[in-house]
């Protein structure tokens, strides 16, 4: 396609003309399974669209670019943000969702097998946003699946759309990508955002700080990953020794559905958690990030402060979202 092409986008009567590019890109018709899938160029372009896609809605609230769309949510596990973002930034892009969001409710308690649920779904919409409680499931289903699927979470696998939504509010909030200091602390052993998000920062100059207690260290085939990009990384039980020197703390929970034993998770449970004090000892421009549900990791008296990015994250997950949809499934 030619870059000089256009297509228009209408908001409250006022027509807009996007570059071509801007709604398909590589993108169209491609599954999102991981964040492998992303080069800096690519995550450029998503950024730039969302920029866009947030001004829209700042001004108009929405656009008919997806107008006659329709989009499936396939959830296995329990969502609020995702799920909810994906279902807002199809609708302010002019475009419907269904949503089995209870998979309990469905043919799936009937056995049905994730294949054919995908099929069922796929025949009715164009796009199918899945969120399953195994590594892989979305790429196994993608290898059924005749339209688009997005990856909403795999298990402890990957959850490509909340890096991406991270990456982009660190970007917004720090205004540069390279040359930062990036501590993630938690449950870095089930927690797949962090697994996402340490790969696509690995496109960046970045210096990691891996911060967990022993059994929850980041696993291995991650590390090899940015020791194999030609990065550092430290590791540690506590971010005492390095508050005052990171730009980015990368709060997750104890993710207790994970795991086998629960006195393991009786263990680490409250693990750590981030208060005004802690902050006090913090860079001046730190972000103090998450990807959300909290459960104690951070206090709610740190809420106010301005570092504080996850209110803001889980804002950039609609316009991110609205930029991926609009990409995969924008220019058909
Ligand atoms: C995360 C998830 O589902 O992996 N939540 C989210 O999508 N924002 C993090 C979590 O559940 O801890």
């Amino acid at each position: 396609m030619s870059t000089t092409e256009t297509t228009t986008v209408q908001t409250n009567g006022t027509v807009h003309a996007l570059p071509a590019d801007h709604v398909s890109n590589g993108f169209f018709g491609q599954h999102i399974l991981s964040v492998k899938q992303f080069d800096r160029d690519k995550l450029d372009y998503i950024y730039r669209v969302a920029d866009e896609m947030r001004s829209l809605v700042k001004r108009f609230g929405k656009a008919n670019l997806l107008d006659g769309k329709i989009l499936a949510k396939l959830f296995y596990e329990p969502s609020t943000r995702t799920s909810s973002s994906f279902q807002a930034a199809m609708l302010r892009l002019g475009g419907r969702a269904i949503s089995i969001d209870s998979v309990h409710y469905s043919s799936v308690t009937k056995g049905e097998s994730l294949p054919d649920t995908v099929r069922t779904l796929e025949s009715y919409c164009d796009l199918t946003v899945l969120r399953h409680p195994q590594v892989g499931a979305a790429a196994e289903a993608a290898r059924y699946a005749r339209k688009p699927l997005i990856n909403a979470g795999d298990g402890t696998g990957e959850h490509p759309t909340q890096a991406l939504l991270d990456i982009y509010t660190i970007e917004d909030d720090l205004k540069r990508l390279d040359g930062l200091k990036v501590a993630m602390m938690g449950d870095l052993k089930y927690g797949r955002t962090v697994h996402s998000l340490t790969r696509l920062l690995s496109l960046y100059e970045t210096e990691f700080c891996f911060i967990s207690p022993e059994i929850l260290r980041m696993p291995d085939y991650i590390l090899d990953e940015v020791r194999a990009s030609g990065h550092t990384f430290t590791e540690m039980d506590d971010v005492e020794g390095i508050i005052g020197d990171i730009d980015v703390l990368y709060m997750t929970r104890v993710q207790k559905e994970r795991f086998e034993d629960p006195a393991q998770y009786d263990q680490v449970k409250g693990c750590y958690a981030v208060d005004t004090e802690l902050m006090s000892r913090a860079k001046a421009d730190m972000a103090l990030m998450h990807p959300l549900p909290r459960v104690g990791e951070i206090s709610m008296e740190v809420d106010d402060d301005p570092r504080a990015a996850y209110f803001r994250q889980m804002e950039n997950g609609m316009y991110i979202r609205m930029a991926l949809l609009a990409a995969v499934l924008g220019k058909a």
